[in-house]
């Protein structure tokens, strides 16, 4: 990939984490989740989307992360067989010593990204939509049955899907959909049970005083989360809670508990409940909603009081 890094040596110069849109490299956001900050720079010939992720103290930890990363991607394209955007890994060091680090990728349209799509296509199509990404997880799971010592996990969301060949004109989904995942910058593959990424990373965005108690209570909950199918599927469908479309959950229910059925009956994975999607949104929402507002205080208390920098973007509330 042609990656210009004095650019993003740059960007980083006049960044504020509060408006990244204002610093003196013009960018337009395209996504952010927990730890990450996605973007694109504007009149950039390269077309490329660059996620900044800013959890790293040191070189030993960025250098295994990218490490787990590189394999991570390959495990998913080469062994599993997903389609990945054309991706690469970069870090420097900034004037003061610090560790940037970048994931990029080939910018896609952000129209076919799923959490988008199924606002503008029929409820049949958004069940297509999901039995699509159903079968890429089957892939998953399947090289994990086949390997005793290699555990891969995904995150399943649909905003993690993008629709090839999706056309915003006339959008459609068919049931010869390809799909491209693209959240690959948090490697989740164990060997021999040891998890690639370094634990300590999946705290740093939380606030420091909460993070004993994080570790305590949540990570390892959270983590393991992303490597059960039948909890990757709650969290696919719970995303329409989110989304505001509650009303075709039930539908969803059952077209997955069918899929779980037919098509994976090897796996023996017991129907999900509605009620269950339903307990596991409500507790999802509490916990990020705590953890946001904990957020905003450790903000609060690193820029104004301490006169610091905070490092993470914090969305503005959103709808959940
Ligand atoms: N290559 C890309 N092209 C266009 N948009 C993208 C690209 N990659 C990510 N995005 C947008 O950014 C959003 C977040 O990206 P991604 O899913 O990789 O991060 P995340 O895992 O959700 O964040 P985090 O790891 O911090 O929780 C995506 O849902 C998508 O809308
Ligand atoms: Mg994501």
């Amino acid at each position: 990939m042609n990656i210009n890094i004095e650019l993003l040596k740059e960007f980083e110069k006049t960044l504020d984490t509060i408006h990244p849109e204002r610093g003196k490299i013009p960018i337009k956001i395209l996504g952010f989740g927990e730890i990450s900050l996605v973007f694109e720079i504007l009149d950039d010939p390269a077309h490329l989307a660059y996620k900044r992720i800013p959890i790293f103290d040191n070189e030993k930890q960025v250098k295994r992360h990218i490490w787990a990363y590189n394999e991570y991607c390959k495990i998913l394209s080469e062994e599993i067989g997903l389609n990945l955007p054309e991706h690469d890994a970069i870090w420097f060091k900034n004037d003061k010593d610090e560790i940037k680090f970048y994931c990029i990728q080939q910018k896609i349209d952000p129209k076919a990204v799923g959490n988008k799509v199924i606002h503008h296509v029929s409820d049949n199509e958004i069940e297509t939509l999901i039995i699509l990404v159903m079968r890429e997880l089957k892939k998953v799971w399947t090289l994990n049955r086949e390997n005793p010592n290699l555990d891969v996990g995904l995150d399943g969301q649909i905003s993690n899907f993008v629709v090839v060949n999706y056309d915003h004109n006339n959008p459609k989904v068919y049931d010869t959909s390809e799909l491209l995942y693209l959240d690959t910058s948090t490697p989740l593959f164990r060997k021999n049970n040891i998890e690639a990424m370094e634990a300590e990373l999946f705290l740093k965005s939380a606030p420091s005083f909460l993070r004993f108690l994080i570790k305590a209570l949540f990570v390892q909950e959270v983590v393991d989360r992303y490597y059960d199918w039948r909890l990757v599927a709650i969290d696919l469908i719970a995303n329409f809670f989110k989304e505001q479309k509650p009303e075709i959950i039930p539908r969803l229910i059952r077209r997955i508990n069918q899929f779980y059925r037919e098509e994976a009956k090897e796996f023996e994975i017991e129907p999900i409940t509605f009620e269950e999607v339903y307990k596991y949104y409500k507790n999802d929402k509490m916990i990020w909603v705590i953890f946001q507002n904990a957020r905003r205080l450790d903000r609060f208390i690193k820029t104004k009081l301490f006169k610091k920098i905070y490092d993470f973007y914090l969305p503005e509330k959103i709808e959940r």
